[in-house]
């Protein structure tokens, strides 16, 4: 009975085709499928980020840079392939793992920027297949595996660096120069015929992922070239997808298919056109043995669930050993990932951004799926399990249909109260996830955003604040925080300052309103003043004083106090504006929040 359920919500979520606009024909598998695995494993792997005793020369712990940081020649770096172990590397296993851990595609690095070609190149003998005697070709056994595994396969390519070949590009060239003519040839040597093979020899390519991380106007290489390298992939793979690590931004050419951020950036904002973060379990991409920082379960959960809420992708890498094996602390995450994805999966995959404010809830964060135009799901993700057990989604004012926990294979439905703008679900005490706990609400109609409202807290109040006012006028300047935030961000101000934001009170009654700010004169004076509904606070800004960072340093800092401005009544549950005027005088004022919170 409980399998044929599962099969029931498997089938009432399938197929799903994602509305994210401005995503080209070619990427709407990329956009769907959001997780996919980076693989860095290449010769720099048996040496684990460390060469003659000494360590990496980095404290970026990148252990693929090993070879150009620790200034090893290129005849020494080949004797790192005896340390090899080929009787147990297998790239199928690789694939497996992919697989369940939930991700839909690998992304392998066929040559990095040493130069190295995990295939048996023809226009390059500084290759596996012919340097470790071995005849194994990576690529080929690994574009067999996915298509056994049904996974889609993109391969990295290094193009504008390649430590091997001394007509490219190493830094060093910053020094001693760099003859243009030669770069081309290197180009037209190397390159070309290197992504021709690639793109002949091993079936279908889904990406080819580029690594020039700086805009091509201020590297060695040509708008020109660029094209070229695009065009041939255009030519020979339609499919394929190219990233604008190609150095070539997506809004400067609409033909890059998707956007890569830095390395480990996660998105902050919404984007239309596909994007994605490469992301580390600990912080280098090859396998480096004295790397301890691992990120933890969650950690990976809330960087994924973000970035598909902001309509982005997240491609976590895996760095094997040269015996094709991992440590246990990257295997437990992504077996933990896995079981997530399992059983959570569907506000993932195929899923994407609402349009309200990230951020906006300080419990965690929703996505959204629509399918066939008449079924809509908002997935809410729960990072902070309210205390009492009412978790308020702010800012959608259709009534959902039905809301349960996704996990939940039986779909028990969970008491809920809508009001307005306010929906109201009713939680047990324990998570439904030891992790990140969804709960799916689902709609008949699109449901309908509410911009600009503060939504309350898990601790019962509003706090309206420089992150997210309605509106603002005035001069003051904003100051973000600084000193570790001892200082917190903060608004400068000396004439007149007005800031509205937009809140919902369900709840008639009483609420108190408390303001923080930062006042140095001796005595006090200016004006506050707080309105709603006709209902105004006005004070004189009271002296705030200092206080200390950190001990014996030299270290005072404005007082930022919490002060009292009153309280006043509702009597009518609805959306209220609320207005805040700051008149220090032309004395300076450092001005930060509001908080609202009922009186009960
Ligand atoms: C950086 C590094 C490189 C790594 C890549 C992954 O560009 O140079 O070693 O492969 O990021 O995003």
């Amino acid at each position: 009975m409980l399998k044929f359920k599962k099969i029931i919500l498997i089938l009432a979520f399938a197929p799903f085709v994602s509305a994210q606009k401005n995503t080209g024909e070619r990427a709407k598998w990329f956009v769907d499928d959001r997780l996919g695995m980076f693989i860095h494993w290449g010769v720099y792997s048996s040496a684990e980020g460390v060469w003659k005793g000494e360590e990496l020369r980095n404290n970026n712990q990148y252990a693929e840079w090993i070879q150009y940081r620790n200034r090893i020649s290129k005849p020494e770096y080949l004797t790192l392939l005896d340390r090899f172990d080929w009787e147990s590397i297998d790239p199928e296993e690789w694939v497996i793992l992919a697989k369940e851990s939930g991700m839909k595609y690998i992304t392998l690095t066929a040559k990095h920027h040493d130069g190295f070609a995990l295939w048996e190149s023809q226009s390059s003998d500084y290759n596996i297949y012919n340097k470790s005697n071995k005849g194994r070709d990576i690529v080929k056994e690994l574009s067999e595996a996915c298509k056994k595994h049904g996974l889609k396969m993109g391969l990295y390519y290094s193009h504008w660096i390649d430590w091997e070949d001394d007509r490219s590009w190493d830094h060093t060239k910053e020094v001693y120069g760099i003859n243009y003519k030669n770069y081309d040839k290197y180009w037209q040597e190397k390159v070309i015929p290197q992504m021709t093979e690639l793109l002949t020899n091993y079936g279908e390519i889904s990406i080819i992922w580029f690594d020039m991380w700086i805009h091509h106007s201020r590297t060695v290489v040509s708008k020109e070239q660029l094209f070229q390298l695009k065009n041939l992939i255009r030519k020979l793979q339609p499919n394929c997808l190219i990233n604008s690590r190609l150095g070539l931004s997506i809004e400067e050419d609409n033909d890059v298919d998707f956007r890569t951020l830095g390395d480990n950036q996660l998105g902050k904002e919404k984007y239309e056109y596909p994007w994605q973060t490469p992301a580390t379990i600990a912080h280098s991409w090859g396998y480096n043995s004295r790397q301890d920082k691992w990120k933890s379960t969650s950690t990976i959960l809330k960087s994924m669930i973000g970035n598909v809420s902001l309509n982005g992708n997240l491609m976590l890498n895996i760095g094997p050993r040269a015996d094709g094996s991992l440590p246990y602390e990257a295997l437990s995450r992504l077996n933990d990932l896995g079981d997530w994805l399992k059983k959570n999966g569907n506000s993932i995959y195929g899923s994407e951004a609402f349009d309200l404010r990230t951020n906006l809830h300080d419990w965690g964060t929703l996505t959204y799926k629509e399918i066939n135009n008449n079924k809509h799901y908002i997935f809410l993700h729960v990072f902070n399990w309210p205390l009492n057990r009412v978790l308020k989604l702010t800012g959608i004012s259709s009534e959902p249909k039905k809301i349960y926990s996704l996990s939940d294979t039986e779909m028990n439905s969970l008491n809920f109260k809508h009001k307005t703008v306010l929906t109201e679900i009713k939680l047990p005490k324990n998570p439904f996830d030891k992790y990140v706990s969804v709960i799916v609400l689902e709609y008949d109609k699109k449901p309908i955003a509410i911009k600009g409202l503060v939504a309350e807290s898990v601790e019962g109040g509003y706090s309206l604040n420089l992150e997210n006012y309605d509106f603002i006028s005035g001069n003051g300047k904003i100051n973000e925080s600084k000193r570790y935030g001892t200082i917190p961000k903060n608004i400068l101000v000396q004439k007149k300052q007005i800031l509205k934001w937009k809140i919902f009170i369900s709840e008639p009654g009483e609420y108190n309103v408390d303001s923080s700010y930062s006042f140095q004169e001796n005595n006090d004076g200016g004006n506050i003043s707080f309105e709603i509904n006709d209902i105004e606070l006005k004070q004189k800004f009271k002296s705030t004083g200092k206080t200390v960072g950190e001990p014996l340093q030299n270290w005072v800092i404005d007082n930022f106090n919490s002060n009292k401005l009153g309280s006043f009544k509702i009597k009518k549950s609805g959306v209220y504006q609320v207005t805040l005027v700051l008149e220090p005088n032309d004395k300076p004022l450092k001005w930060q929040w509001l908080w609202i919170k009922s009186k009960k």
